[in-house]
């Protein structure tokens, strides 16, 4: 990742609003006569002409500068702040493309909010996953400055810092998802995961195997693990542990290294996807990383739940029963709803080690994708401050959410004639797997669930995020920790 130079406009004698982008010898937005000859010179040189060329592609973004402030069609469902960000995105790809130098910004005016979105286009375009690739492609990146108001100096240089981390921690774990399952078995990837945090004395990380996982009763991840030679992990990361007034946040995430579907095997076509079934994990696990990095004064724990979903010689039979955390036995009706049996483990592990509000993320069920497609994550919550809550640091972030229902009047479907319960209901397959994990919850904890399925990973380019997995939750998770330790912009 690169960091752009933030330089100072103030010096330069600006009598009107403007706003420049430069691409090399490519420049945008500017018309004959815009700034004055002391500017003119510094941006264009002599020799270059306004005209811009080769614009195949962003023409319409470029046409005039003051343009990429705003959603050109909001009709496309893009706020103002994600046009930003993608615009962004396609100059520095558009860049890259021309072998250009340089990628320069000017704004005579311009919000923080604005510079963020600006940064986050930048530092996403940038991602890529080529560890597989035996020829690797190393492309010149182009320089980046972005000139700016004087008395945003100060601010932008704290939020470039920020959004490096942001970025940085969700490439770190966009890595994580795109690594093939047999590659990133849980062992590996609980001992990955602690090895990100071996040096920040004010993260502890725990890692159970399944010997203790067993002997501690997680009988959900030792269930759903059964079929692998690859046995289950639990990781608990805990942040700011000294940190005893003031709420406690806690996250947990879905970690299926592969979900093949075990018994209830998943059909062939696209099964491949399901190296992404961690992504829940990830995402909480580049959560933690930014907002320790970030030294965020507020006290987090969280806890992956790591297994491998096999139908192996000793995997769990669909009819099998186990007697999970809260106490109840669950019959598995169906091994491919391995999900809510992991997490059943991690939402009590988090309460345990004293969490009061809440928030899994996990790509829990197609049903969410049936329901409202890829772009938008399904957000089940028990408390309805919580769920305007994460609506909002989502939306800073263009990290769509929408609330859906946790509606009692579905419980039924998960009792069981023998069991206590059974891990799949009836129609509605994204509320009743919501409604299963809502069993493990606290007594008064606060919880939100965030059924990631569809956002998680992208089987083309979307958006900013090239095909493969796109890092969804780590903003939101950051801005709203961020937003309870005192609302730090
Ligand atoms: N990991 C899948 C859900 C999923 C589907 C994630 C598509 C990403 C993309 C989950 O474990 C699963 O298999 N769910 C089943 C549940 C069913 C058996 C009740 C599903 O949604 O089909
Ligand atoms: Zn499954
Ligand atoms: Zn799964």
């Amino acid at each position: 990742m690169q960091i752009p130079q933030i330089l100072s406009l103030a010096d330069l004698q600006v009598d009107r609003n403007f706003a420049v982008i430069r691409c090399g010898e490519q420049l945008f937005g500017l018309e004959e006569g815009a700034l004055s000859a002391e500017l003119y010179a510094q941006w264009v040189g002599s020799s270059q002409s306004f005209e811009a060329r080769g614009l195949k592609g962003i023409e319409t973004v470029l046409h005039q500068a003051e343009r990429f402030l705003l959603p050109l069609d909001q009709s496309k469902g893009l706020d103002a702040l994600e046009h930003v960000r993608l615009t962004a995105a396609k100059l520095f790809k558009h860049a890259v493309a021309r072998k250009s130098p340089d990628l320069s910004f000017a704004f005579s005016s311009l919000s923080i909010e604005q510079l963020g979105a600006l940064l986050d286009g930048l530092f996403y375009a940038q991602y890529r996953f080529d560890l597989y690739k035996s020829k690797k492609e190393s492309p010149v990146l182009p320089e980046i400055f972005v000139y700016l108001p004087q008395e945003l100096l100060a601010e932008a240089k704290t939020l470039v810092d920020e959004k490096l981390i942001l970025a940085q921690s969700t490439a770190q774990i966009r890595d994580f998802v795109n690594t093939p399952g047999g590659d990133l078995v849980p062992s590996d990837y609980a001992e990955r995961i602690a090895e990100l945090f071996a040096s920040d004395p004010q993260v502890q990380v725990e890692i159970l195997d399944e010997v203790q996982l067993e002997a501690q009763g997680y009988m959900g991840l030792i269930t759903v693990g059964r079929g692998s030679q690859n046995p289950p992990r639990m990781v608990s990361i805990s942040y700011n542990a000294q940190l005893n007034d003031g709420e406690h946040l806690g996250f947990v995430g879905k970690g299926m290294t592969f979900d093949a579907g075990g018994i209830s095997i998943k059909p062939a076509t696209g099964m491949w996807e399901m190296r992404m079934d961690m992504a829940g994990s990830a995402a909480v696990v580049g959560a933690m990383l930014a907002i320790s990095r970030l030294k965020l004064p507020v006290r987090v724990s969280a806890v992956v739940v790591l297994a491998e979903n096999r139908p192996g010689e000793n995997a769990c039979l669909p009819g099998d029963i186990f007697k999970a955390k809260n106490g109840k036995t669950v019959m598995v009706d169906n091994t491919d709803a391995e999900g809510r049996l992991v997490l059943s483990d991690g939402l009590f592990k988090v309460g345990e080690m004293g969490a009061t509000t809440l928030v899994d993320l996990a790509t829990l069920t197609g049903a969410i994708i049936r329901a409202i497609g890829t772009s938008i994550a399904g957000l089940f919550s028990n408390d309805r401050s919580l769920e305007c809550e994460l609506l909002e640091a989502g939306k800073l972030h263009g990290e769509k959410m929408w609330p859906m229902p946790l509606d009692l009047e579905y419980r039924d479907s998960l009792d069981d004639k023998v069991a206590d319960m059974k891990n799949i209901g009836g129609d509605a397959g994204a509320v009743t797997a919501a409604l299963f994990l809502q069993e493990f919850i606290p007594e008064n904890a606060k919880w939100a669930h965030l059924d990631i399925a569809g956002t998680a990973f992208c089987t083309k380019d979307w958006k900013y995020y090239g095909a493969g997995g796109t890092g969804w939750g780590v903003r939101t998770l950051v801005q709203w920790a961020k937003n309870k330790s005192g609302g730090l912009k």
